[in-house]
């Protein structure tokens, strides 16, 4: 294993960035992403509130729709011209919403990165994977081009590609979907960033694959130090490698807390109706969906964004969204029962 991968090349570009000592990797302050649509705003965002340490994994779970990956791509800085964005993204004390986009260019890759769903549409069919490596490698670091090239083999390696001297040389289309994702993993590691963000990065793998692709994220994290925001709507990902997991519904948090207590004690309905419709059916039981589907963002009901799908709304309930607030230590619940 490249452990000398972090330290071998020093010529990291650093962005020219007053650090400040900050309790969290990651802090993110009232977080808003918004759009105007035709029909009202678009809160795809909606106040979003968390913390992130060193090392940790964090899994954000939720529906098709609810601002998942709207978060990431935020924290990123990869934000649709038409998004509003208000609230505070802070990394290493650092707001990074509002930074210029040559000082957020230099974010990316070394601070934080991301690996996408689908991993062709991360890779250029027309290069060879060294090429690209290489290219990434080149963009953010101060690096020669024959180091690059050392260090894209160095992270083939690190990624667990068998026979990296001639996977290298390949093109995209000549790899499978699960090498292709080791690939764009090894892109997203190539500047040593602190943060990685996954969005749903084993959703387009077969399930063996998947695994695989998991366990793999989770050593380079406890091996690299990173922190990993992984984003999915399997609650397996998440018993898998998280630390904490934050539920997302309708742009909202509506509970987070640390993964055992997620997964063994949830207390919001969403958060109940996740897991249950999650358990590995046995052949004669179809896992139980959550009725109705995921609310128009556009047009939220008055009070709780769930009401309109939960088992037990009460009166109280459309009268207006329940603040996210702490029920046990590290434990945070948007829902008005206890
Ligand atoms: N450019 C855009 N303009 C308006 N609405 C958008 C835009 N991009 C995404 N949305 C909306 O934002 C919401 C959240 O999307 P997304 O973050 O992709 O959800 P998830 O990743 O949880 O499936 C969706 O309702 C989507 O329709
Ligand atoms: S606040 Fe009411 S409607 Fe919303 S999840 Fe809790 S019980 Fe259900
Ligand atoms: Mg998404």
């Amino acid at each position: 294993m490249s452990a000398p991968l972090l330290i071998r090349y020093k010529r990291e570009v650093a962005p020219k960035l007053e650090v400040v000592p900050a309790a969290s990797l990651l802090e993110i302050d009232h977080l808003v992403v918004e759009f105007k649509t035709r029909e009202g705003i678009l809160r795809a965002v909606n106040d979003v509130s968390l913390s992130l340490q060193s090392g940790q994994i964090l899994a954000i779970l939720g529906e098709s729709g609810s601002g998942k990956s709207m978060l990431l791509r935020t924290i990123l800085g990869i934000q649709a011209p038409a998004a509003r964005v208000s609230g505070e993204v802070r990394m290493r004390g650092v707001n990074l919403i509002g930074l210029p986009a040559s000082e957020r260019e230099h974010i990316r890759g070394s601070w934080v990165s991301m690996v996408f769903q689908n991993p062709m549409t991360a890779l250029d069919p027309v290069y060879t994977v060294e090429d690209q490596i290489v290219e990434t490698v080149l963009r953010h670091t101060t690096i020669t081009r024959a180091e690059a090239k050392a260090r894209a083999l160095d992270l083939l390696q690190l990624v667990h590609i068998p026979s990296p001297q001639e996977r290298l040389k390949a093109y995209p289309f000549e790899l499978s979907g699960g090498m292709r994702q080791r690939i764009v993993i090894a892109m997203a590691l190539a500047c040593n960033p602190s943060l990685l963000l996954a969005d749903e990065p084993t959703t387009a793998l077969d399930v063996t694959v998947q695994a695989r692709v998991l366990r793999l994220l989770r050593d380079l994290q406890r091996e690299l130090g990173m922190s990993v925001i992984i984003v999915t709507h399997d609650v397996g990902v998440a018993a898998e490698i998280a630390d904490e997991v934050a539920v997302m519904y309708a742009g909202r948090i509506v509970e987070a807390g640390p993964v055992a207590t997620i997964l063994r004690e949830p207390r919001h309905p969403y958060t109940r109706g996740l897991l249950q419709a999650n358990v590995r059916p046995r052949q004669t039981e179809r896992p139980e969906a959550i009725p109705g589907s995921p609310p128009n963002l556009a047009r939220l009901p008055r009070g709780c964004s769930f009401a309109p799908r939960c088992a037990v709304a009460e009166d109280r309930c459309w009268a207006g969204m329940p603040e996210l607030r702490t029920v046990s230590p590290g434990h945070q619940l948007r829902c008005v029962q206890s």
